[in-house]
C-alpha cells in the first residue's frame, strides 16, 4: 500500500490545461478575489529549464537536470521571479524556454525534483495551483478541480498577443505548429501526462472573457466549500 500522506485542511483550487488555455490569466484573479497564494507549476519548469541553457546540461540527461534543479535557488516576490539571485522574470516566457521546458517535462527525474517544491506553496488560507499535473499528482485532494480548454487558433492567438506585450516577436505559423507540438508531448508523455483529473470540471474558455472564468471557478469553489 503507497503510504498517504497526513491529511492537510488548507483549500486548493487546481487549474489544469494546455498550453495556452488562460491557466495562469485566470489563476492570478481567482487567487487575489480570494486572498489565496498563487503556484505558476509551469514557471518552475520554465526556471529549470533556463538554468540548464545556461549551465549546459543536455535536455535529455534526467540525471544532472533533476541534480541541477536540487541546487537551484528560486524566488518568487511580488511579480519578480529570481534564478539563483538573478531576475528572470521576462527571459522565462521566451517561447524557446517553453519548448524546452516541456521537452525536459517528460523526464519522471525531473518531475519528482519539483514535487516538493510545489507542495511548499499550500499554505494557510489557501492555495490557487496552475499547470498540467496539479490535480492529479500534485494536490489529488485539492477542495476543487478545474481544467481549462480553448481551441488550438484562440490558444496561439492569446500566445500571440502575449508574447508581443512582453516584446518578443512570435509568428502566427509558428505559434500553432509549437503549441500542436506541445500539446501532443504533453498528452503522450508517460510522466503525468496532461488529462483531467477524474474528479475536474471542464471550462472551455474560448468564448470566455477573463471575468467570466473567473466568476465560473469561484462559483464553483462556492459550492463546494460549504
Ligand atoms: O505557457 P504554457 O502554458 O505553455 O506552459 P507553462 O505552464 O508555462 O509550462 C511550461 C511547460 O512545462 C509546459 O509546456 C509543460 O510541458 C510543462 N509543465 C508540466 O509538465 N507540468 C506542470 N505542472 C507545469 C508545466
Amino acid at each position: 500500500m503507497k503510504p498517504t500522506r497526513p491529511f492537510d485542511p488548507t483549500p486548493v483550487i487546481t487549474i489544469d490545461g494546455p498550453t495556452a488555455s488562460g491557466k495562469g490569466t485566470v489563476a492570478a484573479p481567482v487567487a487575489a478575489t480570494l486572498g489565496f497564494h498563487l503556484l505558476d507549476s509551469g514557471a518552475l519548469y520554465r526556471l529549470a529549464a533556463l538554468a540548464s541553457f545556461r549551465y549546459n546540461v543536455d535536455k535529455d540527461d534526467a540525471q544532472a537536470l533533476a541534480t541541477l534543479i536540487d541546487s537551484l535557488h528560486i524566488t518568487f516576490r511580488e511579480g519578480c521571479t529570481q534564478l539563483d539571485g538573478l531576475d528572470v522574470s521576462t527571459e522565462i516566457r521566451a517561447e524557446e524556454v517553453g519548448n524546452r521546458a516541456s521537452a525536459i517535462a517528460v523526464h519522471p527525474d525531473v518531475r519528482h525534483a519539483l514535487i516538493v517544491r510545489q507542495r511548499a506553496f499550500r499554505k494557510r488560507p489557501g492555495l490557487v495551483a496552475d499547470g498540467r499535473d496539479m490535480g492529479t499528482v500534485i494536490f489529488p485532494d485539492a477542495t476543487l478541480k478545474v481544467f481549462l480548454t480553448a481551441s488550438v487558433e484562440v490558444r496561439a492567438a492569446r500566445r500571440h498577443k502575449q508574447l508581443m506585450q512582453k516584446g518578443f516577436s512570435a509568428n502566427m505559423d509558428n505559434l500553432l505548429r509549437d503549441l500542436r507540438e506541445r500539446d501532443a508531448r504533453d498528452t503522450s508523455r508517460a510522466a503525468a501526462s496532461l488529462k483531467p483529473a477524474a474528479d475536474a470540471k471542464t471550462l472551455d474558455t474560448s468564448g470566455l472573457s477573463v471575468d467570466q472564468a473567473v466568476e465560473q471557478i469561484i462559483f464553483w469553489f462556492s459550492e463546494v466549500r460549504v
